[in-house]
């Protein structure tokens, strides 16, 4: 019997342990999560400071940096989980989107973890994840709600009508804005990646620099961060060709006021207009200071429940990828070994494949 033939019809378990693996970026992340809403364990191992120097992830880099970190990353979550590599009941990966080379790690390490333990093999969708850390967050979460995803490539404002249908209300036209903060940070001078540095930077500045409202006169949930990026390139360059001085910090707020602000505006009309209550927050940008603070005071001035999860379960991690693992392996929704990495799965498809 082939290990398809075998595993496609294990019966499943509602507490079922999985070991999630993540490997599209810089981070090497295993964990084992315990009914898709408990973590067990956490292992990530990151390759950021190789990739400093460079003002962004060099693909290469991060792939090799996947093949040396991987067992060890797997092996810590499993002991840290105490659990045994019997006793797992699936093995939930990252299959895209991301680089094609790092997610091709995680991909073929868990294909012969699988393989080998005679486990189902889960494919996740990354961003899908991104969403499902809400569930980690709050263990009483549950659709339909809202969620806010923003990260470093994607941007968007999703109505989550049960656990495996998104309807996508909103999504950037252009750059995400994960992206945008990485950009005007490198304009600024300020180290990759740019979310944390911007934010660090902005405390000390004001709102003193004018910028462009994000698509004037547009109704509906789409954003468009090129603009505004493009607006504060402009600002700084003008500035430099003049021979004036401006303020980093200034510049840094501004623009950070600009972007949170446009986040925290399309997700509470989507929570307003949908009528759920709940708003659930996810990927990297989520970890900045300034958005978790507004969302909160905004959430609070109109008795929406705000599902926030911690900055670590925001930024890239594997937990998030057992938390929609376990919502998979309940969907049958197993690979055989043929799955392959994608470099870009689509947010509001039902099923990965
Ligand atoms: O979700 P993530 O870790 O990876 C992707 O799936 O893209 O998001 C990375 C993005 C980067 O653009 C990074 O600059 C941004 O999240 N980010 C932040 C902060 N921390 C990370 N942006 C703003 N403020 C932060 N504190
Ligand atoms: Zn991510």
């Amino acid at each position: 019997m082939s290990y398809f033939e075998k595993i496609k019809n294990v019966p499943l378990k509602e507490g079922a342990l999985i070991l999630a693996i993540e490997s599209s970026c810089d981070e090497t992340a295993a964990s084992v999560i315990k009914g898709g809403r408990e973590i067990l364990s956490s292992s990530i191992i990151s390759s950021m400071t190789e990739h400093i120097k460079f003002g962004g992830v060099v693909p290469e880099i991060a792939s090799r940096a996947h093949t040396t970190a991987i067992s060890q990353a797997v092996e810590t979550a499993v002991k840290d989980a105490g659990v045994t590599l019997s006793e797992l009941d699936a093995v939930a990966v990252t299959y895209g989107s991301g680089l094609i080379g790092a997610l091709l790690v995680g991909v073929s390490y868990a294909k012969a973890l699988a393989f080998s333990l005679g486990i189902p093999l889960v494919p996740v969708s990354h961003i899908r994840g991104h969403v499902s850390a809400g569930y980690l967050a709050d263990k009483d979460l549950k659709p339909p709600f809202i969620a806010l995803l923003a990260s470093g490539g994607h941007t968007a404002v999703i109505d989550v009508k049960d656990y495996y249908t998104y309807d996508v209300l909103g999504g950037t036209l252009d750059d995400a804005v994960g992206e945008a903060f990485d950009k005007v940070a490198r304009v600024l001078g300020l180290e990759y990646p740019g979310g944390p540095n911007i934010e660090r930077v902005a405390k000390n500045g004001e709102n003193t620099v004018e910028l462009p409202v994000m698509l004037k006169g547009k109704k509906g949930y789409d954003f468009s961060y090129s603009g505004l990026k493009t607006a504060v390139i402009n600002y700084v360059h003008n500035k430099e060709q003049k021979g004036e001085s401006y303020s980093v910090a200034d510049v840094a707020r501004s623009f950070q006021t600009s972007a949170v602000g446009e986040l925290v505006k399309k997700s509470i009309k989507a929570v307003k207009e949908r009528g759920y209550g709940v708003l659930s927050v996810g990927g990297g940008v989520a970890a900045n200071g300034y958005l978790r603070q507004e969302l909160e005071k905004e959430c609070k001035k109109r008795g929406i429940k705000l599902v926030l999860p911690e900055k670590k379960l925001c930024t890239d991690n594997a937990c998030m990828i057992g938390a929609e693992g376990y919502l998979q392996y309940l969907n049958r929704n197993f690979s055989d070994l043929s799955l392959n990495a994608k470099a870009y799965v689509e947010l509001s498809g039902e099923k990965n494949d």
